[in-house]
Parts: structure tokens; C-alpha cells; sequence
């Protein structure tokens, strides 16, 4: 154990080893491979739920997804963070696929949704809220509570595609005739699958 490393989360770097070794035993290059380029085809917009993990959820290896998660999966115009995953993403690794991936039973759509006061949060669920306002008939028309919440989890998705494609940086790619498209996903913690909201939007 290095004097770094605290006790109690040993058992993480034991697994990181097990894992590394693993990868390496399968195949022998994989890590020089990895450490001399990443070429992505796929940027990954997700919320920060643990039971979302960008990679897995795809199955997709080390190298293959870049990924931006935060609270709710929110795409906000002046998010300095968020832009600058989409620029590097368009510009410099030229992804041709932008996933916004939702999902059912989000903490954070549920909160803007009950209206909860959890602090700084709430600003940033403030976002959620104006998607509520702009959907509320459609939102409240659902039976329960859960479907309520369900369909502002996809009507929040839909939002962040527009958003994402509004952006200054989506908007100069495809006024290049760049090749690349942006897709509205939704995850079901429940059963592990994904569901396409949308067929995709390019700049044709
Ligand atoms: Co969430």
C-alpha cells in the first residue's frame, strides 16, 4: 500500500489491479494502444447516477465513449464544463454520434418535479423546472405520480437534444457539412435497457 492510499478503500486498488491485469491478459497492447490515442466515435451526455455508468450500459471498452455526466443529464447554454466536452468532442476528436442519455426514476427531475429544497442544488434543478412548465398539461395528464415523472424524465431528454444542437459548436459542425448526429436516449434502471426517443438529429 502506498503512504497515498487510505485504508479503507484498499479494496479499490485491489480491484484496479485485478482489473488491469485482467485487460492485459486478454490483450497484451491494450493499455500502450490506449495511452498513444483515444478516437471516440461516440460523446455520452448522461446524468451522474451511479446506476448509469456511461461505458457499461453500452458495453463499450476503455477508449471508445467520451463521456460528460452530471446531475439530470442538463445541457445549459453558458455551462462553461459542458460546453467545452462538446467542443473538444466535435472539433478535436470528431465524434459523429452526440448521445443525451436519460433516465426513469431520475432523483434530480424527481426533485424539480416535488419541488424539494435540497440548497445549491435547487438552482441547477431549476432547469428541470422550466422543462416541467413548458410540458405541464402533457406531465399532468399521467395517471400517477411515477408516470408523471417518467414523462418529464424523456420530455427533459428531448429538451437537452434541442439544447445541444442549438449550441454554437453543434450548429458551426453542421454548418460545415459535418458528419454528426445527435441522439435522445432513455435508461431504464429497472430492466438495464436503453430506448431511443428519437430517430436522430443531423444537419440535413
Ligand atoms: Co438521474
Amino acid at each position: 500500500m502506498n503512504k497515498f492510499q487510505h485504508r479503507k478503500l484498499e479494496s479499490l486498488f485491489k480491484r484496479n489491479k485485478a482489473w488491469a491485469d485482467k485487460m492485459t491478459r486478454h490483450d497484451p497492447d491494450f493499455f500502450t494502444h490506449l495511452s498513444k490515442q483515444q478516437t471516440p466515435e461516440y460523446l455520452w451526455i448522461g446524468c451522474a447516477d451511479s446506476r448509469v455508468p456511461a461505458n457499461q450500459v453500452v458495453d463499450l471498452l476503455p477508449g471508445e465513449v467520451f463521456v460528460h455526466r452530471n446531475i439530470a443529464n442538463i445541457v445549459v447554454h453558458s455551462d462553461l464544463n459542458c460546453l467545452s466536452v462538446i467542443q473538444f468532442a466535435v472539433n478535436v476528436l470528431e465524434v459523429k454520434h452526440i448521445i443525451v442519455c436519460g433516465h426513469y426514476g431520475c432523483g434530480g427531475v424527481k426533485a424539480a418535479f416535488e419541488n424539494q429544497k435540497l440548497g445549491l442544488i435547487d438552482n441547477w434543478l431549476h432547469h428541470i423546472k422550466d422543462v416541467y412548465r413548458w410540458h405541464k398539461e402533457e406531465v399532468d395528464a399521467q395517471a400517477s405520480t411515477e408516470d408523471k415523472i417518467n414523462l418529464l424524465c424523456e420530455k427533459n431528454v428531448i429538451e437537452q437534444v434541442a439544447n445541444v444542437c442549438h449550441s454554437t459548436i453543434v450548429q458551426h459542425a453542421w454548418n460545415n457539412n459535418k458528419d454528426l448526429t445527435v441522439h435522445g436516449w432513455i435508461y431504464s434502471i429497472d430492466n438495464g435497457i436503453l430506448k431511443a426517443l428519437e430517430t436522430g438529429i443531423n444537419g440535413n
